[in-house]
């Protein structure tokens, strides 16, 4: 049996639509009939080479949403029909020291869906069964699928930084992460703020929750935020070293700027700022397939949905463009033809 993906042959190319033989699971690993998959814009380093040592051909996706449709041996949990998705977290080894402690998604070892084997941007997909979170009955596949990365990612950030309800929390950069975690950050019971650039994106920030907007051509973040008593939790998600070193002095007492995003250019940071105000700096890691579960059910709990554009996965080449233009509104999602 054959099926279509869309690959990237070499550091840089293109898109590539071909036919492939449909992969067999192999022990411990189910295969996914994909109904759905989100462009993140972490798919930037299968596309252009970012990641080291990444081996090509490779299909690009990790935000996943279908049904099993083989199981291999091994694997007890999984039966053929259920709804599950696949996110970055691509599997962990159970024995390392990280994984003996209970934190999966600090594994030794751990592979990324998309980069270490080849992910959802194909008709079926091979993942290890420890990847596969169970989808609600009442959330669609091209829904769950942004909430396999750019959602559980921010949910479990926020859900992790120490911010509390009433609490100011602004989420930076109103992108396919953004845009879900200013829904959160307002379900969570945060005085919700979103920081953008442009006028344009404010009707819709605010349509999202945001008490807030904050439109950084034309207002300074920091100012603005102070105004507020200064932000918990600044919830980093513009890929820009210089947007999110600018936002700093914006935190309040003990604030946390909590970084998802994964600029290309480095943090210019003065230590003063810091140690005055005992703020911190911290990275965000997405999840596990339990996180992302548990960012469904908050998600079908709560009322919080990815604003999608669909493209069907023969026309994957434009639809990367178009995330990677910034114009989407907010996620960009491929359907099976
Ligand atoms: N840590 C993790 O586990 C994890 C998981 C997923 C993604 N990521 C990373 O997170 C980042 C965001 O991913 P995404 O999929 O949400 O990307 P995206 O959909 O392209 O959204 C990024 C948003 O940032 C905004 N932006 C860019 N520069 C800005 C600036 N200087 N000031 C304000 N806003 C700015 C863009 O808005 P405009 O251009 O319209 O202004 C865009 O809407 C990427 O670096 C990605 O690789 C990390
Ligand atoms: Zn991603």
């Amino acid at each position: 049996m054959k099926m279509k993906a869309a690959q990237i042959s070499k550091a840089g190319g293109d898109f590539e639509l071909v036919e492939r033989e449909v992969p067999q699971p192999g022990p411990g690993q189910v295969r996914v009939k994909v109904e759905a998959c989100g462009i993140c814009h972490s798919d930037v380093l299968v596309k252009e080479g970012l990641w080291p040592g990444l081996q090509y051909p490779r299909v690009p996706g990790h935000e996943i949403a279908g049904r099993v449709d083989a199981v291999g041996d091994r694997v007890p949990n999984w039966n053929k029909g259920q709804r599950v998705g696949v996110g970055w977290h691509g599997g962990h080894d159970f024995v390392c020291d990280q994984c003996r402690r209970g934190d999966f998604a600090m594994c030794a070892t751990r592979k990324v869906t998309g980069i270490d084997f080849d992910g959802g941007y194909a008709e079926y997909v091979i993942a290890p069964a420890e990847t596969l979170a169970a989808i609600p009955d009442d959330v669609p596949a091209e829904e769950a699928a942004p909430f396999m990365c750019a959602g559980v990612t921010v949910y479990n950030a926020l859900r992790h930084s120490g911010a509390r309800p009433g609490d100011v929390v602004a989420v930076q950069g109103i992108g396919g992460l953004g845009h879900l975690g200013v829904q959160y950050a307002r379900q969570m019971g945060f005085q919700t703020v979103a920081l953008g650039r442009g006028k344009d994106k404010e009707p819709l920030a605010r349509k999202l929750g945001a008490h807030h907007y904050i439109d950084s051509d034309v207002a300074d973040p920091v100012k603005e935020l102070q105004k507020l008593g200064g932000a918990r939790v600044i919830l980093a998600t513009a890929p820009s070293g210089k947007a999110i070193s600018s936002v700093v002095e914006a935190l309040g007492v003990d604030g946390n700027l909590l970084i998802p995003a994964a600029p290309n250019d480095p943090l210019t940071v003065s230590v003063m700022p810091l140690i005055m105000g005992r703020r911190k700096i911290s990275g965000w890691y997405s999840g596990t397939a339990r996180d992302s579960q548990d960012t469904l059910e908050f998600s079908a709990l709560t009322g919080v949905h990815p604003m999608i554009e669909k493209f069907p996965l023969s026309r994957a080449g434009e639809a990367y463009q178009r995330m990677h233009s910034g114009k989407v509104r907010f996620r960009v999602v491929l359907t099976m033809d």
